[in-house]
């Protein structure tokens, strides 16, 4: 059963900075409007993020980052390497709807493992810090790679939806991923058997 999460402590934990190996995930603030418009404003990112349209202004980064700093469902992080901006990973909790996990990487920094390290670091915070059972994402399904970072997190296949893309202008087939707490703590805790 699905715990109701606190918004307010959502919000609040967009405050939180969480580093990993190599990346640092911190609140976006209007100093990164400029990067935000590079990374989202890129063709190659925005048709497979639902909500973020075609072309991409200065204008539309600085009202996501107003939204992001009051939205009460809502923990959005910029995620930083090497205090270079390269990306946002999110989880967004509206109202009666589901958890689910977001993410997006500048065009020049995929196929390096970020956004799996990224998502994961994200993961962990969202079992450890809210009573909640289950986070969900999608991925289109012409995007194998965010479907392969899922995968990599321990997501698992739930089926089809057809969702509204701003960017493309139209809808598309998304997979549908589910990660259950019981398989995130499973997965967390497998240590290696020693062979003898
Ligand atoms: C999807 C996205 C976040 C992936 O970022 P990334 O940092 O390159 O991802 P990772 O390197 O952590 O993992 C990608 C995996 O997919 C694999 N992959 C990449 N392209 C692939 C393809 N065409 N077919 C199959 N697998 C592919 C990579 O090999 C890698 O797996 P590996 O670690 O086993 O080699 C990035 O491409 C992106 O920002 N895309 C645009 C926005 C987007 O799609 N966001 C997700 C919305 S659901």
């Amino acid at each position: 059963m699905l715990q109701e999460l606190p918004t307010r402590s959502l919000r609040e934990s967009g405050a939180v900075v969480l580093e990993t190996k190599r990346l640092l995930l911190r609140q976006p603030t209007l100093a990164d409007v400029k990067a935000i418009t590079r990374i989202a404003g890129d063709e190659r990112v925005a048709i497979n993020l639902r909500r973020v349209p075609h072309p991409y202004s200065v204008e539309d980064a600085t009202q996501f980052v107003a939204r992001v700093a009051n939205a009460g469902g809502m923990a959005t992080f910029l995620i930083e390497r090497k205090n270079e901006a390269i990306g946002l990973a999110s989880l967004t909790w509206d109202k009666d709807e589901r958890p689910e996990l977001g993410y997006c990487l500048g065009f020049h920094h995929w196929g390096q493992g970020y956004a799996t390290e990224a998502a994961r670091a994200l993961i962990d915070f969202a079992f450890e810090e809210f009573s909640i059972d289950a986070i969900h994402s999608g991925a289109r399904v012409l995007n194998p790679a965010s479907r392969h970072v899922l995968e990599k997190c321990g997501f698992q296949w739930t089926g089809v939806e057809l969702h509204r893309f701003l960017a493309l202008g139209s809808s598309t087939p998304v997979d549908r991923f589910r990660l259950e707490r019981g398989v995130w703590s499973s997965l967390k805790g497998w240590s290696d058997a020693v062979r003898r």
